[in-house]
């Protein structure tokens, strides 16, 4: 009989061929999660084979280089002859876990773009004025720029002429300029005087304004380094979640303090980043900002009431370059503020930054982009063509209309698995503590672990009686305020004294969402007269979390069923967006010539839209030969 051994504790088994080497685990004593009930699924029972055959090896979720390393499902492959098996520690696991197939973490693709900032410091030495060269202190350093960097025209702010003359003469002629050049080329506004050779980093901000979420990157423009990411929640959500109720705020005459709630919120990351890095506030030189056409409008106070009114159009979609003075935002006065084009009332710079953080502008291949936020935004294309469209999708992802929802911070519960024999869950956090609630890539896996699972149907309802019946006394499905919902933590093991459920209501919405994202492709690619399955690469940004588990976003009917090596998670590609202008006057150009290239898809207007939606409303489908990797895996669930 074959002879096992586990290492490190060095205890062996034998046990006949084909033994599971989660059984022979057992038998040597030694217990091994298994999140998913030992099916398969989730990919955490792994162990390592160091010496010896089994049988079993391969598992979707292993990747070409995990299986060469050894690492094999202990509740999939069996014992085939005498092995050596390495039990590693669960941090080692996990580490396995979060590399395997078909889960991605967030990663920014790079694109080199030139570096030309359009703020740059330039330290001048100056020849003070005498009898025979009495030029102006301007013309001076006009005189200087133009002979050396080959700026023609020079703007001198106010703030800056009046103390122009007091700086040059107490630094002995020799200051260092803080320039942007935003304008066209050969000109420059000059917004800082400094006495001295320059110091420290050149700061500047990228800043994403979401519906729900405002993120913020610190970036020295020197170095390219973005220095530190600092976030909160929107302040404009006390005046409506989504973007039709602050419109709505704002035609009742609540405009100006929609404006003033976004500023507030900026400037307060504004602050926290200045105590933490210790600047003065006004040696931030420039802001870039990529947003929806909404909170665009709201940011600039821009009465919004066009965009939620057939037919549909904003005030602008280009937007004239502002100061931080003119926007109330605590920064350098003089600094400029960008926003970056929208395409569409429900397009926007956000959607612009996104494409040039997936460098659309640069693939031959069929691409779909598709950020998920507040809403769902969807582009098809390649570099010589690009289609857009919104689908209205709702914040269900961010964690709004989810009872327990919550954003992917710590405590958040990332990860869900359920087991089939016990019907019990595992939950991984986000920081590994107890948790608090739950975000966009929990609430995905929960959906689809739910329905492989048998806890709901393909609509959503749960399967009360049935769950009773493995469940007994502990059910974890019971009748809560509003309707039915699944505990997925007890009072107890949550990190704040309450149970952590699932409620139908939230599946509802869940569901709700995907489908009006499902529907959005469906009809965008049937205008194209292409098929979902021609799609070559699908880079998806946006607030889902940090990983993301794509059989499972397929098994709940959010994304095509197409092969995992085709998904790629970007992040937060708005961000990311909105960081590479503000390094390249380059990127600028290339975000402004997509967004008015890109040609705009209204799906309302389109009959066939609410037929996909309603299409869509199902797990994952009602059209499962749509989805023939999860009719597969559901017909395999249901023989066991
Ligand atoms: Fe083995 Fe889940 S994959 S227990």
């Amino acid at each position: 009989m074959p002879k096992i051994t586990f290492q490190p504790s060095g205890k062996s088994i034998e046990a006949p061929a084909g033994t599971l080497l989660l059984d022979a685990a057992a038998k040597a004593g030694l217990l091994i999660d298994t999140p998913c009930g030992g099916q398969g699924r989730c990919g955490r029972c792994l162990v390592r084979v160091e010496s010896g055959e089994v049988s079993h090896r391969e598992n979707p979720h292993l990747s070409a280089k995990q299986l060469q390393e050894g690492w094999v499902l202990a509740c999939v492959a069996r014992v085939a002859g005498d092995l050596s098996l390495n039990v590693p520690p669960r941090k080692e696991r996990e580490k396995v876990v979060e590399e395997r197939a078909g889960t991605r973490t967030a990663t920014a693709l790079k694109y080199e773009w030139p570096r030309y900032p359009a703020v740059r410091q330039i330290y001048v030495e100056l020849t003070p004025p005498t009898l025979e060269d009495a030029f102006t202190d301007v013309d001076r350093l006009q005189r200087v720029l133009s002979q050396e960097h080959s700026i023609e025209q020079l703007y001198v702010e106010l703030p800056v002429l009046q103390r122009l003359a007091s700086t040059l003469r107490q630094s002995a002629w020799k200051v260092t300029l803080t320039l942007d050049a935003d304008s066209r080329l050969g000109e420059a506004r000059l917004i800082d005087i400094q006495p001295g050779k320059p110091k420290g980093p050149l700061l500047a901000i990228a800043l994403d304004i979401g519906t729900t979420n405002v993120v913020m990157d610190l970036v020295d423009l020197r170095s390219g380094r973005a220095i530190e990411r600092v976030s909160e929640r929107n302040r404009q959500i006390a005046r409506g979640e989504d973007v039709i109720s602050r419109i709505v705020y704002s035609e009742k005459g609540g405009l100006g303090e929609l404006q003033h709630l976004v500023v507030d919120a900026i400037n307060n990351l504004v602050k926290e980043l200045s105590q933490k890095h210790s600047f003065d506030t006004r040696q931030v030189y420039q802001m870039v900002v990529a947003s929806n056409t909404t909170m665009t409008h709201l940011f600039l106070g821009m009465p919004p009431k066009s965009i939620r009114e057939e037919p549909y159009v904003p005030t602008a979609n280009q937007f004239p370059v502002l100061t931080a003075a003119q926007l109330g935002v605590d920064i350098n006065p003089l600094a400029s503020i960008y926003n970056l084009p929208a395409v569409a009332a429900y397009v926007g710079g956000d959607i612009t930054a996104g494409v040039l953080a997936a460098c659309l502008f640069n693939t031959d291949r069929l691409t779909l982009f598709l950020d998920v936020g507040t809403n769902g935004e969807i582009v098809l294309g390649n570099k010589d063509w690009m289609t857009t469209c919104a689908c209205s999708a709702g914040p269900a992802f961010e964690g709004a209309g989810v009872r327990h929802g919550m954003r992917a911070t710590t405590g958040a519960i990332e990860e869900v698995r359920i087991s089939n024999k016990t019907l019990g869950p595992s939950l991984h956090t986000i920081g590994d503590v107890p948790p608090l609630g739950i975000c966009g890539s929990g609430m995905i896996t929960a959906l689809a672990e739910m329905l492989v699972t048998g806890v709901i149907d393909r609509s959503g309802h749960m399967k009360t009686s049935y769950v009773q019946e493995v469940m007994g006394d502990r059910s974890r499905v019971r009748k809560g305020d509003h309707g039915a919902e699944y505990v997925l933590a007890w009072a107890a093991e949550s990190g704040n004294g309450q149970d952590i459920v699932l409620t139908e209501v939230d599946i509802n919405n869940l569901i709700r969402t995907k489908a009006a994202i499902y529907a959005g492709m469906a009809v965008m690619a049937r205008n194209l007269g292409i098929n979902l399955s021609d799609i070559e690469e699908v880079l998806i940004g946006g607030a889902f979390g940090q990983h993301i588990d794509i059989e499972e976003a397929i098994q709940i009917g959010l994304l095509p069923d197409l092969p995992w090596d085709r998904f790629k998670f970007l992040g937060n590609t708005s961000l990311w967006g909105a960081y590479n202008v503000l390094l390249s006057k380059y990127a600028r150009e290339k975000a402004d010539e997509m967004a008015g290239k890109m040609t705009y898809l209204e799906l309302i207007a389109d009959n066939s839209f609410m037929n996909e939606l309603m299409a869509a409303m199902f797990l994952p489908h009602t059209d499962i030969d749509q989805f023939p990797t999860v009719k597969a895996a559901l017909e395999k669930a249901a023989t066991r």
